[in-house]
């Protein structure tokens, strides 16, 4: 049973080969063609990627996610919709990372990253420093992050890795759906969490120069 699911997951997977990207390669510049990069890493079923695609045509996008029977969802989400500014990267963006050259990226979103919440795994959350140094690389000078929560305790701990690391804030929110805050497009994650009664937080980090 495995095996055959398995095999059917390969095939779907395979079947989204013309939105997919092994890594920056020469196929991912030919795509790109040196306009505006805006990339999401953890892209989870693909909802706020394919609806913000869909609404900035001039921007091209990557989506990150590393869990293949998740981001097959996103792609055949973005394989229907037909979204030419959109391609997908399946893998641990840490590894994918080492393929971005310097300066690559205008803006990183990261929504509803995994919390880690006990410190023996401090370093997976996706705003420790060691992230922070692979943004600082691959982000244009004037790039940013997005990045949103309703993990306060993953809130709280960027609010202080963000800076130490070399970042100044921006629009910080603690609770964004009652901030006036315009065009939010909700993940998935956010409208089951915010539905529970969770508040959700916002920032926007750049690199201070
Ligand atoms: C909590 S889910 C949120 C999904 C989506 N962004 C949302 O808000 O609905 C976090 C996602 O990030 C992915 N992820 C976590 N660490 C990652 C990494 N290092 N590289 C790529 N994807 C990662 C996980 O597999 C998971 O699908």
């Amino acid at each position: 049973m495995r095996m055959r699911n398995r095999g059917h997951l390969d095939e779907r997977i395979a079947a989204c080969k013309n939105i997919t990207l092994e890594k920056y390669d020469d196929s991912a510049r030919q795509f790109i063609d040196g306009g505006t990069l805006h990339i999401e890493i953890g892209c989870g079923k693909g909802r706020f990627i394919t609806e913000t695609a869909k609404n900035n045509p001039d921007i091209r996008y990557i989506a990150v996610e590393k869990v293949s029977n998740v981001i097959v969802l996103a792609m055949e989400k973005a394989a229907n919709d037909e979204i030419p500014n959109l391609r997908f990267m399946r893998g641990k963006f840490e590894v994918l990372a080492e393929s971005f050259p310097d300066k690559s990226v205008d803006r990183i979103y990261l929504n509803f990253s995994d919390p880690w919440p006990k410190k023996g795994y401090a370093k997976r959350r996706l705003t420790h420093g060691g992230f922070l140094e692979i943004y600082k690389r691959i982000l244009k000078d004037d790039g940013e992050i997005c990045f949103k929560t309703d993990n306060r305790e993953l809130f709280d701990f960027s609010l202080e890795s963000f800076p130490e690391n070399g970042f100044t804030l921006s629009e910080v929110t603690f609770d964004l759906h009652n901030s006036g805050f315009e065009g939010n497009i909700m993940t998935e994650y956010e409208e089951k969490f915010s539905q529970m009664g969770f508040p959700i937080c916002r920032l926007v980090a750049r690199i201070e120069r």
